[in-house]
C-alpha cells in the first residue's frame, strides 16, 4: 500500500481534512442545490429537489448525520458549516415555492381574466320578444278583469248551430253570407262544422253553461275568407258578454268608454254609436272613436277622423231563449271587439299581414319584453 492509497483510505473513512477542500465540496453542493431550486419549473419539481437534499436520504440529510461521527474540534468546525447550508437551500425552497404559487396565481388570474367594460349578454327572457297580440289580449284582459269580467273561452272548430243559428242567424238568413265562412268536410249526417267567423259562439256556450249575473270577456281566434292588407283569414277578437236583471245601453256605453280610454291610455275619447244590424243583437251599434292622424301618428280624443273599432247591442231576446234564459226576467249586452285592429290602433302598424309572418326583425321591432306584465297599477305597457 503506497502513501498516497493510505491516505486515500483514511480520507474515506472519516472524512476531508482539509478545511479549504471541504468548504469548496459544500460550495459546489451548495450552488448545485440553489441551482436546482431555481430551475424547477413547477412545485412539483421543486418538491422533488427538495426530497434529494433534505429529505431523509437527501444530501444535505446525509451530510447533518456525519457530525454525530466527528470530535468535537471537527463538529465545532463543520457544524456551522453544514447546518448554514441546510438553511440557505430551505430558505431557498421556500421563497422559490413562493414565487412558484404566485406565478401560478397570475398565470391563472390572467387566463380567467373578463373585461368588465365589455356589454352585458342578453339573457333568453331578455331576447325573446311577446308578439303584440298576447300583449294586447293581456292588456284587454287587465282591463275587463279590473270591471269584474272573467274570461271565458270555446273551441275554434264550432258547430252550424252555435256559430250561427243559436246566434238568431237562421238557416238562409242572408246575414250568414256576410261571413266568408270556411265549412269543414260534411259529418256521416252531412252536418258541417266551421271555423268560427267570431267569437259570438262563446256566448252561448257561457249563457247554456252558467246562471246569471254573467260578465265574461272572450279573447280568442277567428276565421275569414278574406286577405288583404287589413284582413287576414285568421285574426283575433274579444267579445264580452254581460247578462243580469238590470244591464242596460247606459252601462254598455259606460264600459266600452271605459275600456277605450284604459286602452288607449287617454284620459278622455270621443265615442259615436252608429246604429247597425247583427241579427243577436237589437238594438245594435257600431262604435267609432274620434282621431287625429296628423303627420302619420294617430292621438285619439282630438281631431276630426272617425274609426270603426267595435259592434255591440243589447243581446237579442231570441238568443237569450235559445239558452234557455227568460228575457222578461233577464237581459244584457254584448260586444266585439277586432283585437287586430286595435293593436294596429294603438301600436301604430299599418299592415296586418306581418303579424303572421313570424319575422323575428318584426317581433323585435313590435314586440313586447316577457316579463313586463300588462296590469293597471304597474301600467299597461310597461
Ligand atoms: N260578432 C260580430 C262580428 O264578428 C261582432 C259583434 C257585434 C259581436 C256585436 C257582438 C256584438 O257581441 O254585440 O262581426
Amino acid at each position: 500500500m503506497n502513501a498516497s492509497g493510505a491516505q486515500k483510505h483514511t480520507r474515506r473513512r472519516h472524512g476531508p481534512r482539509d478545511p479549504n477542500e471541504a468548504m469548496t465540496d459544500l460550495d459546489s453542493l451548495e450552488r448545485d442545490l440553489l441551482a436546482q431550486v431555481s430551475a424547477a419549473p413547477d412545485e412539483g419539481a421543486l418538491d422533488a429537489v427538495r426530497v434529494a437534499a433534505l429529505g431523509k436520504k437527501g444530501s444535505v440529510s446525509e451530510l447533518l448525520k456525519t457530525l454525530g461521527a466527528m470530535t468535537p474540534d471537527e463538529r465545532k468546525e463543520r457544524g456551522p458549516l453544514i447546518n448554514g447550508l441546510r438553511d440557505r437551500v430551505a430558505t431557498a425552497l421556500t421563497a422559490r415555492k413562493t414565487g412558484l404559487a404566485e406565478a401560478a396565481l397570475e398565470t391563472r388570474l390572467a387566463s380567467e381574466r373578463i373585461d368588465v367594460t365589455l356589454p352585458g349578454r342578453e339573457a333568453p327572457e331578455a331576447r325573446g320578444r311577446m308578439h303584440p297580440i298576447s300583449q294586447v289580449i293581456d292588456e284587454v284582459t287587465a282591463i275587463f278583469a279590473d270591471m269584474g269580467f272573467a274570461v271565458a273561452e270555446g273551441p275554434d272548430i264550432e258547430t252550424d248551430e252555435l256559430n250561427f243559428t243559436a246566434l238568431n242567424f237562421p238557416p238562409g238568413h242572408p246575414a250568414r253570407e256576410m261571413h266568408d265562412t270556411f265549412f269543414l268536410a260534411p259529418d256521416a249526417n252531412g252536418k258541417r262544422k266551421v271555423l268560427r267567423t267570431h267569437t259570438s259562439p262563446v256566448q252561448i256556450r257561457t249563457m247554456r253553461s252558467q246562471q246569471p249575473p254573467i260578465r265574461v270577456i272572450i279573447p280568442g281566434r277567428t276565421y275569414r275568407h278574406d286577405s288583404d292588407q287589413t284582413h287576414t283569414p285568421m285574426f283575433h277578437q274579444v267579445e264580452g258578454l254581460v247578462i243580469d236583471t238590470a244591464a242596460n245601453i247606459a252601462s254598455l256605453k259606460w264600459v266600452l268608454e271605459e275600456f277605450c280610454k284604459a286602452f288607449f291610455e287617454v284620459d278622455q275619447v270621443k265615442m259615436r254609436f252608429r246604429p247597425s244590424f247583427f241579427p243577436f243583437t237589437e238594438p245594435s251599434a257600431e262604435v267609432d272613436i274620434l282621431c287625429s292622424r296628423k303627420g302619420g301618428e294617430i292621438r285619439f280624443g282630438e281631431g276630426t277622423d272617425w274609426l270603426e273599432i267595435l259592434g255591440c247591442g243589447m243581446v237579442h231576446p231570441n238568443v237569450l231563449r235559445n239558452c234557455g234564459l227568460d228575457p222578461d226576467v233577464v237581459q244584457g249586452f254584448a260586444f266585439g271587439v277586432g283585437l287586430d285592429r286595435i293593436a294596429m290602433l294603438k301600436y301604430g302598424m299599418p299592415d296586418l299581414r306581418p303579424f303572421f309572418e313570424a319575422d323575428v326583425r318584426w317581433l323585435d321591432h313590435y314586440g313586447f319584453r316577457p316579463l313586463d306584465v300588462p296590469s293597471l297599477v304597474g301600467g299597461l305597457t310597461g
